[in-house]
């Protein structure tokens, strides 16, 4: 029942899911700031992350819990306007440099290394008036934030998240427009953002290649959002075709390009530029990377950063007239089997999990693996007993340690979602993923462990399921 020695077992949070301080010591807005204070319901109860867990001036407590817990390894993300509050190099905001360096020494003070992501759907919002993703200036003044951050903390700082689940973020920011900037552009500006993000991605790799790693000897990657799929009828030959084709446009979209060879999947170039002749488009909506961008995309990943949540069915469904949307590209339709337990949008499959690892594996040569964030929210609001979702986290480490021993998955490093209940994106305050519960309604943003604190501890000190010592 044990992990191997020095597995890593961490816990995330993201800067504007925790921060608060929106406006606090000269921090830029970003997109969530506007988005959020343009209400219209298009959040919870019109809540915003304009105080959310406080951890701004609350990081000591947040190090409290982390130390509760005995974490390994701290997820963090840095705020792109905290830390550039116009987006640019131009003008540095020293408080914020203060802040995140103060986080990075404690951590380490207490032994605890961190993981941090640079850009975790927060854009600037100085830089969304530019076009944001949908506009190639994004990559240089990515490439040049990146740059900045790897100067300013990478001494310090040895593992780099460049992008949080940018296929997850380009889906809902730009094509569905549920998330800022808020407009959609279906069957378009998700791809549009998909292209500069893989570029971007790519570029901050390069950087850190050439000017910070001899120095810095560090590991960059980006998370990657893989629900698992499986066919809903697996006796169906064109269920399981669709199944392929689900898994192209997620998971492989951002990983077959930057793992193997600089290009997106041949199916997602196929069905992307049929459906568009079928609409009367003069070329693909899908942009084209040149030869030279394919070469530099490809291989610029030091190691497989995977977050998984769900699982969900795959069944094919012709899109014979040609509608617009990413799903309707791929021809398939997704859904939840109804035997699923869930809570919220998570179906509970502890297996898919296992599953997903394996593929990753045998898709992409055996990588190193790390688990970037999983988890599930609390069903209840009331109580700090969480006892029901802590089975599926046991689940779930059932399921890695089948993954690591008997498929020989090189898994290195789990982190769970979330440190702390947080601002759920669009659900707000409602939906509860943290180990320590927050009164959101008390000022003093007080954290309290859920039952399920005291187990993930246990299972870290004892670097496994109980029985082991
Ligand atoms: C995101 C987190 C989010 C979590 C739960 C992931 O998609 O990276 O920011 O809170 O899932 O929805």
């Amino acid at each position: 029942m044990a992990f191997p020695e020095g597995f890593g077992w961490g816990a995330a949070t993201a800067a504007y899911q925790v921060e608060g301080g929106w406006d606090a010591d000269g921090k830029g807005p970003s997109v969530w700031d506007t988005f959020t204070h343009q209400g219209g319901e298009r959040v919870f109860k019109n809540q915003t992350g304009d105080v959310a867990c406080s951890s701004y001036t609350l990081w000591e407590d947040d190090l409290k819990c982390i130390k509760q817990l005995g974490l390994t390894h701290y997820r963090f993300s840095l705020s792109w306007s905290r830390l550039l509050p116009d987006g640019t190099t131009g003008f540095i905001n020293q408080k914020g440099v203060e802040y995140y360096n103060k986080i990075i020494d404690d951590l380490l003070k207490n032994g605890i290394k961190p993981i941090v992501t640079l850009f975790h759907f927060d854009l600037p919002q100085a830089l969304e008036d530019k076009g944001g993703w949908l506009s190639e200036t994004i990559v240089e003044y990515f490439d040049k934030y990146a740059q900045f951050c790897f100067r300013t903390f990478g001494d310090r700082v040895k593992l780099w998240i460049t992008l949080n689940e940018p296929n997850m973020f380009a889906l809902l920011s730009y094509d569905l427009g549920i998330f800022p900037p808020g407009v959609p552009r279906l069957g378009t500006g998700g791809y549009q953002a998909v292209h500069n993000l893989i570029k971007a991605h790519a570029r901050s790799w390069h950087s850190y290649d050439s000017l910070f790693r001899k120095e810095q000897k560090g590991m960059v990657s980006l998370s990657i959002l893989a629900g698992w799929v499986e066919p809903a009828d697996p006796n169906s030959a064109s269920d399981r075709e669709a199944v392929k084709r689900a898994m192209a446009f997620h998971l492989d979209l951002f990983a077959k390009p930057i793992f193997t060879d600089g290009d997106y999947p041949e199916v997602v170039k196929s069905q992307i530029a049929s459906m568009s002749k079928k609409q009367g488009y003069p070329s693909s909506r899908l942009p084209k990377f040149t030869e030279e961008e394919k070469k530099m995309i490809k291989g610029t990943a030091d190691f497989f950063a995977v977050q998984y949540y769900t699982s969900r069915l795959v069944r094919h469904k012709e899109n014979k007239k040609g509608e617009p949307g990413a799903m309707q590209d791929a021809e398939v339709e997704i859904f939840p089997d109804p035997s699923w337990a869930n809570v919220d949008w998570v179906h509970l499959v502890p297996w898919g999990i296992r599953k997903l690892l394996k593929y990753v594996m045998e898709t992409y040569n055996n990588p190193v693996i790390y688990i970037t964030e999983n988890g599930l929210p609390h069903n209840d609001l009331t109580s700090l007993d969480d006892t029901q979702r802590w089975e599926y986290f046991r689940q779930i480490f059932q399921e890695l340690l089948k993954a690591i021993q008997l498929d020989k998955v090189n898994l290195q490093v789990y982190c769970a979602w979330s440190l702390l209940d947080n601002f759920e994106w669009t659900q707000g305050y409602n939906s509860r993923f943290g180990f320590f519960h927050v009164n959101f309604d008390d000022p003093a943003r007080p954290r309290v462990p859920y039952s399920s604190a005291k187990e993930y501890a246990k299972i870290i000190r004892n670097n496994g399921l109980e029985g082991h010592q």
